[in-house]
């Protein structure tokens, strides 16, 4: 069962206009969000960077952040979803295709639910990954369609045989393509600043929470692809991946190339957060 427009449906039911300007200009905004035991992991965290980036691109919800919240949960439940993902959008809605905000048309959310288990063998081995530029646009702290710089960067990786790229303006290391990054250097957290270059991950909120319970020291700065591989551990952390090892960084290891003492506990308390 899908959401789209004002209705439950089935997805076979439902009848995408090729002028809904999430086609014609990535015009929209989306969120993605997991489900642990059938309850949607930090909804309201989602919920709340769905409305700053709508107000930013200055797209007006079709509902209230309660009532899409109210829709989401019943997605779940009428998924009868256990454990998985729900995946948002909202477009600018249909309208001819031209540039400027058209004047009637209705914003059109689109919802569903994915079953997905959680990726314990990546959480639990690690992953490798290269270096790769970070081209992309200066309001990364917005969750909007536009993810072409994304998609290309994703690929590079898999194409160089590794998993993941971690992404660098000139040099200092942002995030990666769906996921931002941390390092462990002699004791401290290091993760780059919240700003407009990274967008505001919610499972790397949670993470320094816990790295401040744990009395990790957490510094929120940018460091370079240097300092990268000069780090005694680094990890990836999104809503997918939860807290992944990054064992490799264009084939030099990270540390001793395992997942390191920091990264498991940190695991572990993340764990923690939702059984
Ligand atoms: N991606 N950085 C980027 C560029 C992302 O696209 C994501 C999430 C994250 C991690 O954010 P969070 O912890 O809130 O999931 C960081 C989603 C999962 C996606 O596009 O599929």
């Amino acid at each position: 069962m899908y959401f789209y427009k004002n209705e439950f449906m089935n997805k076979a039911d439902i009848q995408l206009s090729p002028d809904d300007r999430g086609y014609y200009f990535g015009d929209g905004i989306y969120e993605v969000f997991r489900v642990y035991q059938g309850q949607i992991y930090e909804q309201e965290a989602h919920l709340q960077r769905l409305q700053r980036t709508a107000s930013e691109v200055r797209l007006t919800l079709p509902f209230t952040l309660h009532r899409i919240g109210q829709i989401l949960t019943e997605l779940v439940d009428k998924n009868k979803l256990l454990e998985g993902t729900v995946y948002m959008q909202i477009t600018r809605g249909e309208a001819p295709r031209a540039h400027p905000f058209p004047a009637q048309a209705e914003p059109i959310m689109l919802a569903y639910c994915t079953e997905v288990p959680r990726p314990v063998a990546t959480i639990h081995n690690g992953i490798k990954a290269i270096t790769f530029a970070d081209i992309r646009w200066l309001r990364c702290d917005l969750k909007t369609l536009n993810l072409l710089p994304n998609v290309m960067a994703k690929q590079a990786a898999l194409d160089h045989g590794v998993q993941e790229v971690v992404l660098h303006r000139e040099g200092t290391v942002t995030e990666c393509s769906a996921s931002n990054v941390m390092m462990i250097k002699d004791g401290a957290l290091y993760t780059h600043p919240a700003n407009h270059l990274i967008l505001h991950g919610i499972t790397r909120a949670v993470v320094l929470r816990l790295a401040h319970s744990l009395e990790i020291p957490v510094k929120e700065e940018a460091f370079t692809t240097e300092q990268l591989l000069a780090a005694d551990e680094a990890f990836i952390t999104g809503t997918t991946v939860e807290i992944t090892p990054i064992l490799e960084v264009d084939g030099h290891a990270i540390g001793a190339g395992t997942p390191g003492a920091f990264t498991r506990k940190l695991q572990e308390e993340f764990v923690r957060t939702f059984s």
